[in-house]
């Protein structure tokens, strides 16, 4: 089936790129006549009009002008709107999810729409796969600053982050050397540890917690004593929120119907347990969401423009069901059944932290 009409929507937590992805959709989508329509906030433009002046936007030349340096999205995105398990609070004030997947199928074939660009992380491209079940012409964007989407070999928004806390580290380390401190610093990253691991690692951190090895509190400790002997009283420890001690738990801030569950408070407990066996004065630092602000670095910019392009030449194939993938030098397409089949983590015999463990950096284990 020809087109004529596409649509395109950004999902889950943003990351550096977004607009530079709708951008190259929307130009590449206009050279070839087509219309471009864009959803606010994920698939809520569609699923909850009345809570928009325009849940539903036209995308041209105009609205995407100037806007490849940007942060965030001009579309709007949300970790609240997942149209299979959409949260709906009933007359019992009492919050239940609702798949509304069937719903979101004819509202998009009510609007012309012949096919659907969906831009997020895990959780989207999930969204996107089971669409396509359901009959929708979709391809898949791979977004996130966590870098764990298997099938690419790295999304967009990643370089971003690790190269923010990479430089917030390297910050850290004049400061803890005057006061001979402990610097805590808490990255994001979820269950995967590409950020900890990448910035660690560049920026030079003692001891670098992921979630992929389960660390003990008297390694951390003993690292951290073992530099003090040798006469370098101060270190720095970079902590993956989804970092855990040896069985231990996960630190989770908030669980909530119809959202991912939010990690955090990883840090404050790795700096607890550090203070209390070196008694050496030690500092968290939590970098948050400032690691998924600000503009996209050029490599991400690029990258964006590229999966952007690509997944616009992957619907003029006729492909559908489908991942734009990085695969170096070239992109590629992978199935979105292949996208979704697992969390991609950090693999124990990574180049990085074989190289890491030569340098002498610690994993706590
Ligand atoms: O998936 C991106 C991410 O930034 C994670 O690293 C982090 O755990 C989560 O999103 C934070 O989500 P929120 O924006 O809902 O706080």
């Amino acid at each position: 089936m020809s087109i004529r009409r596409i649509a395109i929507c950004t999902g889950g937590g943003d990351a550096p790129g977004l607009n530079a992805v709708i951008r190259a959709v929307v130009l590449a989508a206009e050279q070839r006549g087509w219309d471009c329509l864009g959803i606010r906030d994920g698939y809520n433009g569609l699923l909850q009009p009345d809570e928009y002046a325009e849940g539903v936007v036209k995308l041209s030349r105009e609205t995407v002008r100037g806007i490849t340096h940007l942060g965030g999205t001009i579309l709007g995105t949300t970790n609240r709107g997942n149209p299979l398990s959409f949260p709906i609070t009933g007359e019992d004030g009492v919050v239940r999810e609702v798949d509304r997947s069937d719903e979101l199928v004819q509202k998009l074939q009510v609007r012309g729409i012949d096919a659907l660009i969906a831009v997020g992380g895990d959780g989207s491209m999930a969204i996107a796969h089971a669409l396509c079940q359901k009959g929708v012409r979709v391809v898949g964007v791979p977004k996130t600053i966590d870098n764990d989407l298997v099938g690419t070999s790295v999304t967009f928004g990643f370089n971003t982050a690790s190269s923010f806390a990479t430089l917030a580290i390297d910050r850290l380390h004049s400061t803890a050397e005057a006061h001979r401190r402990v610097m805590v610093v808490e990255v994001m990253g979820r269950y995967a540890g590409w950020i900890a691991l990448y910035s660690g690692v560049a920026g030079t951190a003692d001891v670098i917690l992921i979630p992929e090895i389960p660390y003990d509190y008297d390694e951390v400790a003993n690292k951290i004593r073992t530099r003090n002997q040798a006469g370098y009283d101060f270190s720095i420890v970079v902590v993956a929120e989804g970092a855990r001690p040896r069985g231990g738990e996960l630190s989770v801030r908030e669980r909530e119907v119809g959202s991912a569950e939010r990690l955090g408070g990883a840090g404050e407990k790795v700096a607890a347990e550090i203070e209390a066996r070196t008694r050496q004065d030690t500092r968290v630092v939590v970098l948050g969401h400032l690691q998924r602000g600000g503009s996209p670095s050029t490599w991400d910019r690029l990258l964006a423009l590229r999966f952007g392009a690509a997944a616009v030449r992957a619907l003029d194939e006729g492909q559908d069901g489908v991942m734009v993938a990085l695969d170096p030098p070239t992109v590629r397409y992978v199935s979105l059944e292949e996208a979704t089949e697992r969390t991609k983590t950090v693999p124990l015999d990574h180049d990085l932290i074989l190289t890491a463990r030569d340098l002498g950096i610690s994993f706590g284990d």
